[in-house]
């Protein structure tokens, strides 16, 4: 298997303005649960049989102690940008203060990112809600989208002009539907109109957060990190297309479109009408917002068929490769969504924001060798290059994760990062993977120095 990370040497993700960088979320890495408040994932955590190693985010990778160290280490692997969430959690108090311990730890690790030259992006909501706000109904409250939006501006005023980028929200479909849809994440509620309810409410966040963006950092890139997994129909089936087309629009479309043309998709009209969001007068046009760029993170795409009693019925993933999550590695569905929406919409600027995957990672006499994340690495950047060279404005790429982390539902049991953690000993030890990208970016680097003084002789 192939050691390294190449693109083709036309590539426009070659060129020396596309950014490249890592990722993480708050709660995933912070540890240091004492100094903030409890969030939607710590009550969440603490109830039996949520998480499936019944761990929590308590300690994670003790990144509030080690981020001088995890910084260090951010720059040694030459990236671009760092992206990272606050915790809500950490710097508003129950009262609406500010926590000015909290605020200061962002504070200087935005300096200390930008004196490396690393870009700060910055997503404000990565998914832990202060419980004090959960308990008055979470985003099921039209309250919280206010709360929020005044959260961004206390946050936006205090950071200045030290962020390159803010992305309001971290995947609303995770907040929204498997939050209080599904019930898998935190807060853990089943219900399909809270889905659609809480859907909306993050979305009016969103809104109202880029209006306090525009105007507290004018100069960052503000937008939104979406998630997407493309839907494919089982057959060519008429039913089979139609149901793909249907859970698209439920599960992609209904974040997007919103954002890009003020309405929800069609197969809105098909729900009965418990289950419609509470837009109120004025809403689409707040979440409409103009957006410097789009943040999209792509994992896997999804299978369906048509059903007899629902819209659509998804299909297990069961081609191979699976990685240690279960999903399918198919860099070809992050071409086709990126060339879909390209022709369908008129889209900002796109960033990965996040893209890797969980393998099944062992440390052996120090090392962790991991080929297959190498290959998932290697042909997804293949396949994001695929869609530039049509035409898709793809401006950069964060591999998800920097390290391993706490995997939400599934605990520590799913390790993501380029970076391995040991966490009895809290050790960091880059990959294979890791090693790869870094010397990609090096390369890279390097490549555009020369060309930079080709320039200018
Ligand atoms: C995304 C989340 C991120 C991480 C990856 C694997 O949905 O944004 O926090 O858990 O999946």
């Amino acid at each position: 298997m192939n050691k390294a990370i190449t693109l083709p040497a036309t590539s426009p993700l070659l060129k020396n303005d596309f950014i490249f960088g890592v990722a993480t979320a708050s709660f995933q890495i912070e540890g240091a649960a004492d100094s903030r408040l409890d969030t939607i994932w710590d009550t969440f955590c603490a109830t039996p049989g949520k998480i499936r190693d019944g761990s929590d985010g308590k300690t994670a990778c003790e990144h509030v102690s080690h981020w001088e160290e995890d910084l260090r280490l951010i720059r040694s692997m030459g990236v671009d940008a760092y992206r990272f969430s606050v915790s809500w959690a950490r710097v508003i108090h129950a009262d609406g203060s500010v926590n000015q311990q909290g605020l200061d730890f962002y504070i200087a690790l935005l300096d200390r990112l930008n004196e490396y030259a690393i870009k700060p992006f910055v997503t404000l909501y990565h998914w832990d809600l202060p419980q004090y706000l959960e308990d008055q109904g979470g985003w099921l409250n039209r309250e919280t989208a206010y709360k929020f939006r005044d959260y961004a501006d206390r946050v936006s005023r205090a950071f200045g002009d030290r962020v390159h980028s803010y992305a309001t929200l971290n995947e609303p479909f995770c907040s929204a539907y498997l939050g209080y849809e599904a019930g898998i994440h935190a807060p853990g509620h089943k219900s399909r109109a809270y889905g659609k309810q809480a859907a909306h409410h993050l979305l009016l966040a969103h809104g109202l957060a880029m209006e306090v963006l525009e105007r507290n950092a004018p100069e960052a890139l503000n937008g939104i990190v979406l998630n997407f997994s493309p839907c494919y129909p089982e057959s060519d089936s008429a039913e089979d297309i139609e149901a793909a087309n249907m859970a698209d629009e439920y599960f992609n479309h209904w974040y997007l479109q919103p954002l890009l043309e003020q309405r929800y998709p069609d197969v809105l009209e098909k729900l009965p009408r418990s289950e419609h969001p509470p837009v109120m007068p004025g809403d689409m046009a707040i979440i409409g917002h103009k957006l410097d760029y789009i943040g999209i993170n792509y994992y896997t795409r999804e299978r369906y068929q048509a059903s007899a009693s629902e819209l659509f019925e998804k299909l297990e993933h069961e081609q191979q490769p699976l990685t240690d999550m279960g999903w399918e590695v198919f860099p070809q569905g992050l071409t086709d969504l990126l060339l879909d929406y390209h022709q369908r919409y008129l889209l900002p600027p796109v960033y990965i924001t996040e893209n890797g995957a969980a393998m099944v990672d062992k440390l052996v006499d120090g090392k962790v060798d991991d080929p297959e994340r190498l290959a998932y690495l290697q042909s997804h950047l293949q396949a994001v290059d695929d869609a530039a060279m049509q035409g898709v404005d793809v401006r950069g790429y964060f591999a998800w994760s920097l390290m391993d982390n706490f995997e939400w539902a599934e605990g520590y049991l799913k390790r993501f990062g380029i970076v391995y953690v040991d966490y009895e000993s809290q050790q960091r030890i880059i990959k294979s993977s890791g090693y790869a990208y870094r010397d990609f970016l090096l390369q890279k680097a390097e490549q555009g120095a020369g060309k930079q003084q080709a320039g200018a002789r």
